[in-house]
């Protein structure tokens, strides 16, 4: 079986981490940031090619504004503390999804991140980014329409924020909840799906590697037949 080239996760479960540990929701989210920085390090020891984080939603909008506000701090403070490393390291940071109800200051450095790791090639770390699955497909298609594009997969592929980026082999959610929320919906329908207990905070490299390890034994037939079937 060859490794998997892209892995997407659902980073679910820091606000009722923050909970349990009798501190707020927004220290979950705090603490959700040291995990990131351990499975992209994790993900480059494996030599995986693409790393996809959701990291806010299209429906996250719904939260309370002080939760939104202080998710939108901690991604200033992200990018601000990271950006020294991202470059040594050499990792590259694309945006999936519609930023431009971001606050304008968060907006641009964001781009910047973009603008300043684009050359990197070590792996690509996509954030997910007031994205939904649902919004992506029918931006694609009114892109398509505009363009005046056949209707076919390769438009619509090549339409989606993900264009270029082979189909997740690998969908991991932790935070114990057994739904894909509005995730790669188009590029999930072949991923090997797992879904983790421990919430985000908790869960280390050595998780990460299990999964892995677990997908190695896995016959993906993609609708056909394995030849040990
Ligand atoms: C995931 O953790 C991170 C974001 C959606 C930003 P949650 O905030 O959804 O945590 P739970 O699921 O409420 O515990
Ligand atoms: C999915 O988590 C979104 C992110 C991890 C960014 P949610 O916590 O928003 O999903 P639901 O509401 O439980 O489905
Ligand atoms: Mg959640």
């Amino acid at each position: 079986m060859t490794p998997p080239k892209h892995v997407a996760i659902i980073m679910d479960g820091n606000g009722r981490w923050g909970i349990r540990k009798k501190k707020s929701r927004n220290y979950g989210h705090k603490k959700g940031i040291e995990t990131v920085d351990k499975i992209i390090s994790a993900a480059i020891y494996k030599k995986i090619n693409y790393l996809t984080l959701f990291a806010f939603s299209t429906e996250n909008w719904k939260r309370p504004k002080n939760e939104v506000e202080y998710l939108f701090k901690l991604l200033n403070y992200y990018i601000n503390h990271e950006i020294k490393n991202l470059l040594k390291k050499q990792i590259k940071i694309k945006i999936l999804g519609n930023i431009n109800q971001f606050p304008f200051k968060l907006k641009s450095n964001i781009r910047k991140i973009e603008r300043l790791t684009k050359n990197n090639n070590n792996i690509q770390v996509n954030i997910a980014l007031n994205y939904g699955s649902r919004q992506e497909i029918l931006m694609a298609i009114k892109k398509i329409f505009k363009k005046h594009l056949k209707i076919n997969k390769t438009n619509l592929e090549k339409n989606l924020y993900t264009s270029n980026i082979p189909d997740p082999e690998i969908l991991i959610r932790t935070g114990d909840t057994n739904r894909i929320s509005n995730f790669l919906l188009w590029q999930c329908i072949y991923s090997e799906i797992f879904f983790e207990k421990k919430m985000w905070p908790d869960f280390n490299e050595k998780d990460f590697y299990r999964i892995l390890k677990k997908y190695k034994r896995i016959d993906r037939n993609f609708g056909g037949l394995n030849e040990r079937n």
